[in-house]
């Protein structure tokens, strides 16, 4: 098994490192420039802070772990910290954590000076396929999830695999939420892939999940390549996200891993497709739904109102979707699909059936 390089083909292009040893690069990559700072948060640093090399010498922010970190206080914090750690326009900052701090980080570094360049080392599965990946960044607002943000591409991705052994069960599987998600999106033989090897997968065999990991960011690299500002295909990679972004937010922030609340979103984006007569494919419900199973995902919401004890009433999913960024004002659109593949974009749902289907 080695680390492979990934070429996202963007404006500024950059590369994503996927392997074991990935992060070894990191003195390397981060080497041309003055200065250098990292953000992290506790947990990655008590487990992963010795994997920095020379950047551990490097002024270090490392905030309380989870999901509320992701606001504007924390954002504050990290430009107040760029701006005392004498960071200038040549000056790196590099991420070294989840989707939490690749989002947040990139969005400091995007704003701080009009911009300095981050690097991202991603630590959980759900940040090496998707959120280290593509450029968005954001932080939540009280009214929603992600709802302030930018696009900042990084510089380069260090996806070390290696990593992922410390990972807990629930945010490993988090992580195969999006993992699900990137299959779908991609096609048929992504998802028979994934079939082939969901228990594997599980098991975290190593040389499994550098390939999953590989050609997950591969698909997203050539979906963000062809629309980096999400004008239209890209726009595909929310696929069950209008769901999940609901469910965390009525959940509130932190309560419910992003990947687990996107696999029920799957779940619930495949029977609003089928409910409004646009999947092609009969087979595909019942297939994502023993894939969910296999995986150790919730196989919808009903799942995650056992698994978390948490209500989620239909009411207020449905309210919060008002407020999601990818609708117009009242009228959330989503992303359904015809068949393995074949994502179709900007739909509104019929008010009816998309209540019976949150209740
Ligand atoms: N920008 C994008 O395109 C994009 C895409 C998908 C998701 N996201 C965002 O990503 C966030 C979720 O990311 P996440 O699931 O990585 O959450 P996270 O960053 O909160 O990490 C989850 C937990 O795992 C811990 N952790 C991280 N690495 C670890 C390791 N190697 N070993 C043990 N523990 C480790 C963290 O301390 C944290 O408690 C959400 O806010 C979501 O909106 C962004």
């Amino acid at each position: 098994v080695s680390v492979c390089a990934i070429r996202v083909e963007v404006a500024s292009p950059y590369v994503v490192d996927v392997g074991p040893g990935a992060l070894d690069s990191l003195d390397e990559v981060a080497g041309p420039f003055s200065t250098r700072a990292v953000l992290t948060d506790t947990r990655v640093e008590a487990l992963h802070g010795a994997r920095l090399g020379a950047l551990a010498a490097a002024p270090r922010l490392a905030l309380e772990p989870g999901e509320s970190a992701k606001d504007l206080r924390g954002l504050g914090r990290v430009l107040d910290f760029l701006a005392g750690a004498g960071l200038d326009r040549s000056s790196l900052l590099v991420t070294l954590g989840g989707g939490v701090i690749s989002d947040l980080g990139g969005l400091a570094a995007s704003l701080y000076l009009r911009g300095i360049a981050v690097v991202h080392a991603p630590t959980t599965l759900l940040a090496q396929v998707d959120a280290a990946v593509g450029g968005k960044t954001a932080i939540n607002l009280r009214a929603g999830k992600n709802l302030a943000g930018a696009f900042h591409a990084p510089r380069a991705v260090l996806a070390d695999t290696r990593v992922l052994a410390t990972l807990d069960d629930l945010e490993f599987r988090s992580g195969l939420g999006e993992v699900l998600k990137t299959a779908l999106l991609d096609g048929e033989d992504a998802l028979a892939r994934l079939e082939r090897a969901a228990a594997g997968l599980l098991a975290r065999d190593a040389e499994l999940l550098g390939e999953v990991v590989a050609a997950c960011v591969t698909l997203k690299a050539r979906v963000v390549a062809g629309d980096e500002r999400e004008r239209g295909a890209r726009r595909a990679l929310n696929l069950g996200h209008t769901f999940a972004h609901a469910v965390e937010h009525v959940a509130g922030y932190g309560r419910i891993p992003h990947g687990l609340a996107v696999a029920a979103g799957l779940a619930c984006a495949l029977e609003l497709s089928r409910r409004a007569g646009r999947l092609r494919d009969p087979h595909l419900g019942a297939r994502v739904a023993r894939l969910l199973e296999a995986l150790g995902l919730p196989r919808g919401l009903d799942d995650l109102r056992a698994a978390f004890a948490t209500g989620l009433p239909a009411a207020d999913l449905r309210a919060a979707m008002d407020a999601d960024k990818k609708g117009r004002a009242g009228r959330p659109r989503f992303v359904l699909v015809a068949a393995a593949g074949e994502p179709l974009l900007d739909v509104e749902a019929d008010e009816t059936t998309l209540r019976e289907l949150l209740a």
